[in-house]
């Protein structure tokens, strides 16, 4: 088959690692005989420095004609201490969000096996831990107008909206996908303080009629923040809203003891977009040194959801344990010899074809 990918490597470490996923791409189509035609389009401050916009037009445009999204990492120091900067390059990935209507951000977390010592919490708590958070993506506080400054300058607001149909959509995957996994889902609210939460709540408890078979729980975010450290295994598929969902999956990355594996999906109305969950690590571009897998078992998840090649995305992540078995693997989790972003993305590439 044929597909269209539009890759955006975004800033920092983003062109080095989106490099690493389309090789890995690339072995896959040769192996099981598909086609790829990539277009590459700016975004972040690299688009800002192109184009004066985070998210051009033409980068919209190359997304919306495109069967899937590859995104590397946004963020330029240069733009963090500066409150009063009139773009940032955060900018573009929430108009990406928004135009593309990417409503659910799907991060899974699972542990591999060689790197559980790795992680700050105890071996046996976090071995076998596998859950997904689904994350609402274009709402919430992120988006909820009014927002801004008095005219004195000495107040600041924010909002947070949600309409009935937003949380309708995302509970209405996050069931679904718990029906595909282990049938548990935890929906995370405020419900004791927030009218949005108690409307997430009131919206979750109407449905959860025609997912019967789902089992449901309800936890505020406080003691979900705290249960995920306590006893992660407890979970399967949690839902919740868009800041919660943020600020949640930083804190599940580093149970798994390995930022730079996960991978996320961003889908919804139009084109899914595919990316790590980590940043765009300033401090390594340029180095080859960055941690290329959460990119490339992002484009697992791509094979997997956006473009439904179960086997594709199998044979990647097979490569990827493999790679972590030899110990073939960047600084950030080598203990013996550490091998270069690059290098890490020809092997697993070898490892695809000659398998
Ligand atoms: C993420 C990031 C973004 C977010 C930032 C860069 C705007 O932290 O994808 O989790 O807050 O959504
Ligand atoms: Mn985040």
């Amino acid at each position: 088959m044929q597909f269209k990918i539009a890759t955006l490597p975004g800033d920092g470490i983003g062109p080095e690692i989106i490099e690493q996923a389309v090789k890995v791409v690339n072995a896959i189509g040769e192996k099981f005989g598909h086609q790829f035609d990539y277009q590459h389009a700016v975004v972040g401050a690299a688009a800002i420095d192109a184009t004066g916009d985070p998210f051009p037009e033409e980068t919209y445009e190359a997304c919306k004609n495109a069967d899937a999204v590859l995104f590397g990492a946004i963020g330029d120091p240069k733009y963090d201490n500066d409150p009063k900067a009139k773009v940032r390059p955060e900018q573009g990935l929430l108009a990406m969000r928004k135009k593309l209507g990417l409503y659910a951000n799907i991060r899974p977390v699972s542990t591999f096996k060689s790197l559980l010592h790795k992680s700050p919490l105890r071996t046996d708590l976090v071995d076998g831990a596998d859950f997904v958070v689904i994350r609402e993506l274009t709402g919430g506080i992120y988006f909820g107008q009014p927002r801004g400054r008095s005219e004195d300058q000495n107040t600041a607001f924010d909002t947070c909206v949600y309409t009935k149909e937003e949380v309708q959509r995302i509970v209405k995957l996050a069931f679904e996908y718990a029906g595909k996994r282990n049938k548990k889902l935890t929906a995370v609210d405020k419900a004791n303080v927030l009218a949005t939460s108690r409307l997430w709540r009131e919206t979750v408890q109407e449905m959860a009629g025609d997912f019967a078979d789902i089992e449901l729980e309800y936890m505020f975010v406080d003691n979900a923040a705290m249960q995920m450290i306590q006893w992660p295994k407890r979970f399967d598929v949690i839902v919740t809203e868009n800041m919660f969902g943020d600020i949640l999956t930083d804190e599940a990355s580093v149970i798994t003891g390995s930022l730079g594996l996960l991978p996320s999906a961003s889908v919804g109305i139009q084109t899914s977009v595919f990316e790590p969950i980590h940043g765009s690590y300033p401090q390594a571009a340029g180095k080859n040194i960055a941690n290329p897998l959460g990119t490339v078992l992002s484009a697992a998840l791509m094979f997997e959801l956006g473009l439904d090649l179960q086997d594709e995305a199998k044979a990647i992540r097979e490569a990827v344990d493999a790679s972590l078995e030899e110990k073939v693997v960047t600084e950030d989790i080598a203990e013996g010899k550490a091998y270069s972003t690059s290098a890490v993305g020809d092997w697993l590439a070898e490892y695809i074809l000659k398998k």
